[in-house]
């Protein structure tokens, strides 16, 4: 190869920096084009979630892989109380916020301190989860559900807007609760204090493949079971029988349903 003279030299030089030069205006035109990354959340894994502007995470929130959350939505919310309450609510000893893979949740969807959700669920836009709840694989509480504390819901659960679920409830696997149902876990009102009495909080318990009609009320402690079926706006004053038909005000067994598969 022919040796450059130091003239080419320069001018080599001179086109490599007017080169670099155009290529850093570009390269600052594209960062300044492209949106701002979004902030990996903590305990959320490398890629493979979506956190939409306006989501706010607490610390100590795991996030499974491609989870997506939408715009309002708080997860991890420290339960407070200003004395107002009867019962009493303290952030210590609640565990993480565990979401697992493939969930979504809804704009404005607040999920407290404590609460365990497996995968694929979804927490509908405005739902509350509070703390201590756990919540199934492929299960679904639509808009505006909220769920009290320490209630544990199955997999595979519907829960349609705008219901109510009190604390301690239990819902087994492949249940399905309609709209505007409510679920009460104390006789007593609070005449006898948090955790006295007889009732202690008792949630209702629902059974699996129960389901229960539009707008129906679940008194404290009453046990729905296997594949019944609870009328729309029945009253529940007492357990209802596997595969039991109930009705009415107050709920009272209409027939028996045969059985799944006959
Ligand atoms: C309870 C239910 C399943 C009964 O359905 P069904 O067996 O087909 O009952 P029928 O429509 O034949 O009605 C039978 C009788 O019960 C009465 N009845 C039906 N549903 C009732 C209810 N929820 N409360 C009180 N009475 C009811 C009917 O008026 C009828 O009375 P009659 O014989 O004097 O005319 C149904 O009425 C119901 O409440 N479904 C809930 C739907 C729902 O909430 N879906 C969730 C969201 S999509």
């Amino acid at each position: 190869m022919m040796a450059k003279s130091a003239r080419d030299r320069r001018r080599g030089s001179e086109s490599r920096s007017v080169t670099s030069r155009r290529t850093a205006a570009a390269a600052a035109r594209a960062r300044r084009r492209r949106p701002a990354a979004e902030p990996r959340p903590p305990g959320a894994p490398e890629g493979g979630w979506r956190l939409h502007n306006g989501a706010i995470l607490y610390p100590n929130v795991r996030l499974g892989r491609d989870v997506v959350i939408f715009p309002g939505a708080v997860i991890g919310r420290p339960p407070m109380s200003s004395g107002a309450t009867i019962r009493q609510v303290s952030s210590d000893r609640l565990a993480p916020v565990e979401i697992g893979d493939r969930c979504v949740i809804g704009s404005n969807a607040v999920i407290y301190m404590g609460v365990t959700i497996g995968h694929h669920a979804m927490v509908c836009d405005t739902a509350c989860v509070r703390e201590g709840c756990e919540i199934g694989n492929y299960s679904l509480l639509a808009m505006g559900v909220t769920v009290n504390y320490n209630t544990r819901i199955g997999e595979r659960v519907k829960v349609m807007d705008n219901t109510h679920l009190t604390g301690n409830m239990v819902i087994e696997d492949d249940v399905f609760i309609g709209m505007l149902v409510t679920s009460a876990n104390d006789n007593t009102m609070g005449r006898v204090g948090h955790g006295t009495g007889d009732w202690l909080e008792r949630g209702p318990v629902v059974r699996r493949f129960a389901r229960v009609g539009q707008g129906s009320c679940l008194l404290p402690g009453v046990e729905i079971g296997e594949h019944a079926i609870v009328g729309a706006n029945a009253v529940v004053t007492r357990d209802v029988p596997p595969r039991a038909l109930v009705m009415g005000v107050p709920a009272r067994v209409v027939r028996e349903l045969a059985a799944p598969g006959a």
